[in-house]
């Protein structure tokens, strides 16, 4: 019985996958004024013509008495991982989300979009149901969107450099970008960065390696799936989020289950209070490439560019195979935070990309089932992740001398 009743739920997701996301699945800005803090909706328009929403919380409700109205304040820019959004940084309440613990820290907090998903499914020209418009990887979310979107904050706050903190392929394209076009990394000042993914040597998810076998190398089958808008948001979810992740439900071990199959099987750590609005907010959508992309990557052992195929490759690249990415043009001095029990990000990958960056600092979580969503969804998220960063942060800028009251 129940097994009928979510399998046609599940049909009915799939069934209503192209339905158009409307307005209502944009909760950030909602979200942020429920929990009580200033919030500005920005928009970015990239050198390619995606336009993308992105958020600001300028203020802390908690630092009212400093009257810094007038004070510049140290910048913090967050960029999510895939299928995922701004929304990622917010929804563990005002205590323990990453971006409410910046902003009470006394820092203008900056929360990205990349194009494809809720917030930024625009362009000046192509609509979302045109192939065209999916027509990217997360190499152009590095080298456009993630270009336009620091620039932009920088601009917007009349800041020269910002802190930087990713999740998962919000990290890939950070190394996208600061090994494409070097000079952006001056234009940070610390790096921190969850859940890296760059190479994926050692990478052992199941479904990575049977999916790399079909696509992890160009073909016919690569080309019909590519360049599709993957796992919005859609307008049955919401219901199905609010039954079967709910605290009572007795289905909720799917939900948890799902992450735990993606992330990272048997953590002890993620809230499952949480589960509901996980679920209402993600999958947040993506292109069926960026997947496509990460096969790629989990095929050849290398971290380069979208493969096209030979005769592609030497129109586009001037070379039958892919370029690489010049990982020791990071000169950033990286702070990576990875984990044992995360199937994304390996620990092995992780420890091989620092060898060849100019400079990076590792942690590894002290615990052994940390998984990929613990990093933003645990219980203990504040205390193991956020104050560490808060705090490096902070020494950073004192040492720097970045004028700020604590
Ligand atoms: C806050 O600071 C501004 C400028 O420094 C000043 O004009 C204003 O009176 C102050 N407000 C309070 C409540 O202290
Ligand atoms: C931006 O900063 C510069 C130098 O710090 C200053 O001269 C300028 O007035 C500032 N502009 C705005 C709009 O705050
Ligand atoms: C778990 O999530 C709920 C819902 O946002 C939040 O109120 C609670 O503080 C979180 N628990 C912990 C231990 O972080």
């Amino acid at each position: 019985m129940w097994q009928m009743f979510l399998l046609a739920l599940l049909l009915l997701q799939l069934l209503s996958g192209h339905i158009e996301p409307v307005d209502g699945h944009k909760v950030t800005a909602r979200l942020i004024t429920n929990h009580r803090y200033p919030v500005e909706e920005h928009t970015v328009h990239t050198s390619d013509d995606y336009i993308l929403t992105i958020y600001r919380i300028p203020a802390s409700p908690k630092r009212q008495h400093l009257n810094e109205t007038m004070q510049k304040k140290p910048v913090v820019f967050l960029q999510h991982g895939i299928v995922c959004s701004s929304d990622d940084w917010i929804i563990n309440g005002p205590d323990t989300s990453l971006a409410y613990m910046f902003a009470d820290a006394g820092y203008d907090v900056w929360l990205g979009n990349a194009r494809g998903n809720t917030y930024s499914r625009q362009h000046k020209h192509i609509h979302p149901d045109q192939s065209d418009f999916w027509k990217f990887s997360w190499h152009e979310i590095g080298v456009y969107d993630l270009a336009a979107m620091l620039d932009y904050a920088l601009a917007e706050s009349n800041s020269s450099s910002l802190h930087f903190v990713a999740h998962s392929q919000g990290t890939t394209t950070y190394f996208v970008l600061m090994s494409s076009l070097p000079w952006y990394n001056e234009k940070v000042r610390s790096v921190h960065l969850l859940a890296p993914i760059a190479y994926m040597r050692s990478h052992g998810f199941i479904l990575s390696k049977l999916g790399s076998v079909l696509l992890g190398s160009p073909s016919f089958l690569s080309w019909v799936i590519g360049n599709m808008e993957m796992l919005p948001i859609t307008s049955i979810q919401k219901f199905m989020c609010e039954h079967v992740c709910s605290e009572g439900s007795m289905l909720k071990f799917l939900c948890s289950g799902l992450l735990d199959f993606i992330g990272g099987w048997g953590t002890r750590h993620l809230n499952h209070t949480l589960l509901t609005d996980v679920c209402e907010t993600h999958p947040a959508g993506a292109s069926t490439t960026q997947i496509i992309h990460y096969m790629q990557l989990y095929n050849s052992g290398d971290f380069r560019q979208y493969d096209h195929g030979r005769e592609q490759n030497e129109i586009i690249y001037q070379q039958a195979t892919p370029p690489s990415y010049n990982v020791r043009n990071i000169m950033s001095c990286v702070n990576m935070y990875y984990s044992d029990n995360d199937y994304m990000s390996a620990v092995e990958d992780v420890e091989y990309l620092a060898t060849l960056l100019p400079c990076a600092d590792l942690y590894r979580i002290p615990y052994k089932d940390w998984n990929h969503y613990d990093f933003l969804w645990s219980v203990n998220v504040k205390e193991v992740i956020n104050n560490r960063i808060i705090d490096k942060m902070h020494s950073y800028d004192i040492e720097h001398n970045m004028g700020i009251t604590f």
